[in-house]
Parts: structure tokens; C-alpha cells; sequence
């Protein structure tokens, strides 16, 4: 490794109080995780990968995907650095612990010993924005590509862009708060990105407003084309085999194509997305930076299945009872039905079928379908809050809202055996 952190004796003095409270979890553990190398498996499969013939092509291809999940812009530093200067943002003012109060996340199994170590003795200045520039010529912050240059022994970021992984992985928080490994396909529901976005010279202070309004875990990915302000939850990108209905309301029959649309209409990468249902058709630059990469994309997120629950997260009994009220007087198995527990291959809902409509303006009105696909539930113990405007709180309020809304007349314990059951999925 030739990657160091900027450690000087006044960074020492800096850090010695205040990377404490960022920092406060079980550094020797955490460590001996990061210099035994507890990385990822990429190297491992791509060895395998002659052997296993048409499952082996899979594996290589969802490999490749993992990657581009990652690490790839598209050419998005187009947005981010020509456009929004978020790379001057960075440079001035977002040290890391900035970084993880909006809800950044650091990747541990991509720091080197020595960093661990400085972190963990306090040499490293968790309080300068030139850790910021260190970390992201590692590569270690989640979801930011950053180009670091060296000139006269002094590291310059140059260009910024971000990745898939901003929005749909987080870490498992196993070296310090914010801090762990990799959690592909996960919603990262702290991350501030409106707060983040707000931050850019470039905006007036009218769509600064906007951003600021949206609240961490929340993003819209339809106000830069409708000028609409109703931001929704990130999603889960995990769970989806099978289901050929993509997002919440049905846009797309494959992941490609939502794929497409975010890394061109959101990202800012250079190609081009088309949709006549919406009359949009928008082209980035003059080269085609997606096309190519969608169908290992699509791979890899296909390989990802939702998180089972962990032991000891429900009540197996209550649960029990919660899958019978489910299917029979709770009427959820009508729409939630088959293994994802989702009729999205067969139909799309009015907006009605959402709970949380009626809402103005709504969601569904935006999008190009109009209307909702039922949700798949695996792994929902997972990611509150639920509904696309995160409006019930918790599994128990799921419960509540249909109980009144379509007076299914279930008692109270009905509704947290159905929590339950809705927290074993
Ligand atoms: C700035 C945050 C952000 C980024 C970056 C982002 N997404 Fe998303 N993603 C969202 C939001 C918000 C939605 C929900 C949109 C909807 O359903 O209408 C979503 C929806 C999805 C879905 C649909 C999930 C489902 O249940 O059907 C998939 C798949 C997905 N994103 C994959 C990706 C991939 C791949 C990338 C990179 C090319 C990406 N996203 C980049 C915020 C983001
Ligand atoms: C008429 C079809 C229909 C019925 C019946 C139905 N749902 Fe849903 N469900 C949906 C739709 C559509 C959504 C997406 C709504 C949204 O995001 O606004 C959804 C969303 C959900 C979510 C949120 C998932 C997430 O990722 O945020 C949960 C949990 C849920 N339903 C549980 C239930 C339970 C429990 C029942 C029975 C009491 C039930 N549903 C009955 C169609 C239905």
C-alpha cells in the first residue's frame, strides 16, 4: 500500500479528544479484522470461474457488476465536479466527521493497517478534510469516486462522482459508528443527500431549500424532471430475482432499465435514457458510458437476496399466529402473494392500493405506470420506515394503518402477531 494518511503532531493534538465519540467501539477488534485482510471475495470467484461453467459466466458477470456497483460514475464527475464543484465542497470543508453526521459511510475492509491503527490511537485527524481526500483516494467512502492528485507531495481532489452504492449500501457498523464493512443493496437510510446536494456552490438558494427539506434516507429522483418537491425512502436494491416490476411504482419490467434511468437522469452519467410514457428524453455528453455496463449491473443486484432476520428478532410464536392473519383475515396474502410475497409479475395496484394515499401531490401521478406495484416483503424487518413516503414508522403502524383504512377489523394482538410475522420475512 502506498496510500498514507496526512498524520502531523498538530493532527495528533486535534484528534486526541474529539475522535472519541466518532470512534468509541472496540478498535482492537476491529483492527485484527481489517489487517487480516477481510476483504471481499471478487478474488476467490474470479479463480473459480473457469470451473463452473454456465453458473461460473454468472458468477463472473454479477463479479463484474459488484464492481461497477461500487465504483463506477458513468462520467457522473461531470455533475458532480463541473457542475455542482462538489469536489471544492469536500476539499474545504467536509472532514469526516462531517461526512458521517450526514450519513457517509466508510468501507473498514479498505483501509490499510497503518490507517486502522491511527484511528484507533488517535493520529488520525478525523476533524481535517484532507482524511476526507486520504479515505477517498483509498476508496473507502461509500459511494464516492474521487480522483486524487499528488502534486509536490500534496494530495488534490480533482474530480468527484458518485456510484450506485451511495444510495443502496451501507456497513455494518462493525469498527466504529458509520465505519464497517460493505452492505450491498441496502437503503442507506441515514444518508442526508438532499443535505449533501445543498451544500454545492452552484445552487441558488430556492433549490437549496428543496434539498434541505428532504431529510436523511429520502430522495427524489423525479424533481430535476417534473420540478415536483416529494421526496421518497430509498429503497432496498436487494430481494428483486424474480420480480419483473421495478420500483414502486412498476416503471421498469427489468432493473436495467430503472438502472439506466438513474445513472443517466440522476447521476448525471454520460449516455442516454428515453421514455415516451413521460416524454423524456435526455442525453448526457457524447459517448455512451452505460449501455455497456447494464447487464452485469442487473447481475450482481440479482445476486443479492434479502437479509434473513436475525435469531432472536421476533417472537416465533406471535409469528405463527401473525401468518394466519395475514392470509386469511387480514387479506394481505391477496396482494402480497408467492415466494417474494408480491403480485408484481402479475399486476400493478390504482393508487388507491398505497396507504399512503390519497396524497397531493402523488407519487404514482409522476411516474409512468400511475399506479403502485405491492411491495415485495422480504427482508422488511430491515429497512424502515415503510410505504414510498416512509409514513408508517414501524410494522406495527403498517398493521394499524390497513386495520383502519380497510376496516379489516383485526384486534390489537392481531396487529402485533402480524408485525410479527411481517419482522420473520
Ligand atoms: C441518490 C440516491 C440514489 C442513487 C445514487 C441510486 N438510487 Fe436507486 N433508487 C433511489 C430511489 C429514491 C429509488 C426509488 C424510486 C422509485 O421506486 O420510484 C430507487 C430505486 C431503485 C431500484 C428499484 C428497487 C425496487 O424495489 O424495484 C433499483 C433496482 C435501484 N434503485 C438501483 C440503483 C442502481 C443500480 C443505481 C446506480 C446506477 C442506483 N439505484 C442509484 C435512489 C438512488
Ligand atoms: C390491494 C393490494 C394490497 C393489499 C391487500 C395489501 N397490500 Fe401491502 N402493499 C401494497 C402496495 C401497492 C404497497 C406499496 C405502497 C406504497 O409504497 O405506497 C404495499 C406496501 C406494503 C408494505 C410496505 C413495504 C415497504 O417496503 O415499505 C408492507 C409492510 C405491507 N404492504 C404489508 C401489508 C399487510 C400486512 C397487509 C395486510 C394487512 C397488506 N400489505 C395488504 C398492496 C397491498
Amino acid at each position: 500500500m502506498t496510500h498514507r494518511l496526512p498524520i502531523s503532531s498538530e493532527t495528533r493534538l486535534a484528534c486526541a479528544s474529539r475522535c472519541v465519540a466518532v470512534c468509541s467501539v472496540t478498535f482492537a477488534a476491529a483492527f485484527v479484522m481489517v489487517a487480516c485482510g477481510g476483504g471481499s471475495s471478487d478474488n476467490g470467484s474470479a479463480s473459480r470461474r473457469d470451473e463452473l461453467g454456465a453458473k461460473g459466466k454468472e458468477t463472473a458477470l454479477a463479479a463484474q457488476g459488484k464492481h461497477i456497483f461500487r465504483f463506477e460514475t458513468f462520467g457522473d464527475e461531470a455533475k458532480w465536479t463541473d457542475l455542482l464543484r462538489m469536489h471544492e465542497v469536500i476539499s474545504a470543508s467536509v472532514d469526516p466527521v462531517t461526512a458521517l453526521s450526514v450519513g457517509l459511510k466508510v468501507d473498514a475492509d479498505a483501509l490499510p493497517a497503518a490507517v486502522v491503527q491511527g484511528i484507533r490511537s488517535g493520529r488520525v485527524d478525523l476533524h481535517s478534510p484532507a482524511t476526507t481526500i486520504a479515505l477517498l483516494k483509498l476508496d473507502a467512502v461509500v459511494g464516492l469516486k474521487g480522483t486524487v492528485e499528488t502534486v509536490r507531495g500534496v494530495d488534490r481532489l480533482t474530480r468527484v462522482g458518485i456510484t450506485c452504492a451511495l444510495c443502496h449500501s451501507t456497513v455494518d457498523n462493525s469498527f466504529a459508528p458509520g465505519i464497517g464493512k460493505r452492505l450491498d443493496g441496502w437503503a442507506n437510510r441515514d444518508l442526508n443527500v438532499g443535505a449533501v446536494i445543498a451544500l454545492s456552490p452552484a445552487l441558488d438558494a430556492a433549490t437549496k431549500l428543496v434539498f434541505n427539506s428532504w431529510g436523511p434516507g429520502k430522495y427524489d429522483p423525479r424533481f430535476n424532471i417534473d420540478g415536483v418537491n416529494k421526496p421518497v425512502v430509498i429503497p432496498p436494491a436487494y430481494g428483486l430475482a424474480g420480480i419483473h416490476s421495478i420500483t414502486f411504482t412498476g416503471d421498469g419490467e427489468e432493473i436495467a432499465y430503472w438502472n439506466r434511468y438513474v445513472a443517466v437522469t440522476q447521476m448525471g452519467g454520460q449516455g442516454t435514457f428515453t421514455e415516451p410514457r413521460l416524454n423524456l428524453s435526455i442525453t448526457n455528453g457524447t459517448q455512451d458510458l452505460v449501455s455497456s455496463k447494464l447487464p452485469a449491473l442487473q447481475a450482481y443486484q440479482l445476486s443479492l437476496s434479502a437479509p434473513s432476520a436475525p435469531p432472536g428478532s421476533f417472537d416465533a410464536a406471535a409469528a405463527g399466529r401473525g401468518k394466519a392473519v395475514f392470509e386469511t383475515r387480514g387479506k394481505c396474502v391477496t396482494c402480497h402473494s408467492g415466494a417474494s410475497f408480491t403480485d408484481a409479475n402479475l399486476t400493478l395496484h390504482p393508487p388507491s392500493a398505497s396507504m399512503a394515499e390519497p396524497e397531493s401531490p402523488s407519487y404514482a401521478a409522476r411516474s409512468a405506470t400511475k399506479l403502485y406495484r405491492t411491495s415485495p416483503l422480504r427482508g422488511v424487518w430491515q429497512h424502515a420506515p415503510y410505504f414510498h413516503d416512509g409514513s408508517a414508522a414501524t410494522l406495527e403502524d403498517v398493521g394499524r394503518i390497513y386495520n383502519t383504512k380497510r376496516s379489516l377489523g383485526l384486534s390489537s394482538d392481531d396487529i402485533s402477531d402480524l408485525a410479527q410475522y411481517l419482522k420473520s420475512l
